[in-house]
C-alpha cells in the first residue's frame, strides 16, 4: 500500500518527552521513514526505554525547564545527528486542581514544562533548523489549548500558550523555510499521562475504575472513543511531511470531533 505522505529519508529529528507515549510513538514512526532520531527526556524516563528503543535512538538526558540542560542537550543532538531539521516538542505534565488550591510551585512546574520548555527547546534548536533549509517543528498542545476545562487552569494556560507560541514563531521563521505547527489531541488514555488523568478522575469521582472512566470519556467524543498514540502520531508525521509544505502556524485538532461541538 502506498504511504499517505512523503518524508525525505535522512531527516534528523529531536523529540522531547521522547521516552514515552506520543513522543516515543512519533520517534518510532519517523524512524520508519528513514529519520535518525534523538530522544530527549529526563534520565529516569530514558532508563525505562526498551533495549530495542535504546539501540534505535540517540538518548539525550534533558530537563526542558532548565536553560543549561536544554542548551547542552540540543548541542549534543545536533552533534550526534550531524545537524537538526525536525523538532517534536512532546514533553509535558498534567494536574487537575481547583483554582483556589493551585500552589504557586505547581503552577510554575506546569507552565515551566509545557510552555517554557517548548520555548527553550525551540530557541536552542532554531539556528540548526534554519541552517537545514527545511526545518519543521511540531508542538504537542492539547484540546485544552483551544477551550477551557474545569480544574485545568494551569494546564489550559500552558497549552493556550503553546498554540500562541506556535503561531508567533511560525510567522517569524517562515522566511527561513522553517515550518512551525502544533497538534491538539483530546484524551489519549494509553500513555503515562493518560494513566495519570484516569487516576485523578477516579479520585475526583468521575468513575470507579479505569474502564469506567475511559468508557465515560469515550461517550463524550462525537466519534465515541478516546484517542490513541497512533491517531496523534499520524498527524505529527503529516506536519513533518512534504504533504504539508504550505502549512505553518496551524494547530490541528485531533479530538474525535469534540472541539467542533
Ligand atoms: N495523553 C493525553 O491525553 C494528552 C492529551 C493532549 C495532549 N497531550 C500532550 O501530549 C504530550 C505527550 O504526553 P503523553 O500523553 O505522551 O504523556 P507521557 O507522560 O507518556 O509522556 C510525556 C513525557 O514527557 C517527559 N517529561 C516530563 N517532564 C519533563 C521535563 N522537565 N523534561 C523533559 N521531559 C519531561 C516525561 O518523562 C514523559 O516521558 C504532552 O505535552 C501532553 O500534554 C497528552
Amino acid at each position: 500500500m502506498p504511504e499517505l505522505f512523503t518524508i525525505t529519508p535522512g531527516r534528523r529529528a529531536l523529540v522531547t518527552g521522547g521516552a514515552s507515549g506520543i513522543g516515543l510513538g512519533a520517534a518510532r514512526r519517523l524512524r520508519e521513514f528513514g529519520a535518525r532520531v534523538a530522544l530527549a527526556d529526563l534520565p529516569r524516563a530514558l532508563e525505562r526505554l526498551s533495549p530495542t528503543d535504546a539501540a534505535d535512538f540517540v538518548p539525550i538526558a534533558m530537563d526542558v525547564t532548565d536553560d543549561a540542560s536544554v542548551a547542552r542537550g540540543v548541542a549534543e543532538a545536533n552533534a550526534r545527528l550531524g545537524g537538526l531539521d525536525t523538532l517534536v516538542n512532546s514533553a509535558g505534565v498534567f494536574q487537575f486542581r481547583a483554582i483556589e488550591n493551585i500552589a504557586t510551585a505547581e503552577w510554575d512546574r506546569i507552565l515551566d514544562v509545557n510552555l517554557k520548555g517548548t520555548f527553550l527547546v525551540m530557541r536552542e534548536a532554531m539556528p540548526h533548523l534554519k541552517a537545514s533549509g527545511a526545518g519543521r517543528i511540531v508542538n504537542i498542545a492539547s484540546d485544552a489549548g483551544k477551550r477551557g476545562f474545569a480544574l485545568l487552569a494551569a494546564y489550559c494556560a500552558s497549552k493556550f500558550g503553546v498554540v500562541g507560541l506556535t503561531q508567533a514563531v511560525a510567522a517569524e521563521v517562515a522566511p527561513h523555510k522553517v515550518r512551525v505547527n502544533a497538534v491538539c489531541p483530546g484524551t489519549v488514555a494509553e500513555t503515562q499521562m493518560g494513566k495519570v488523568v484516569i487516576d485523578q478522575k477516579i479520585e475526583l469521582g468521575f468513575g470507579a475504575s479505569p474502564d469506567e472512566v475511559v468508557r465515560r470519556g469515550a461517550a463524550s467524543f462525537p466519534l465515541q472513543r478516546v484517542g490513541t498514540v497512533a491517531d496523534v502520531v499520524e498527524a505529527i508525521l503529516f506536519l513533518v511531511s512534504e504533504g504539508s509544505n504550505w502549512i505553518t502556524g496551524e494547530s490541528i485538532n485531533i479530538d474525535g470531533g469534540s472541539l467542533s461541538g
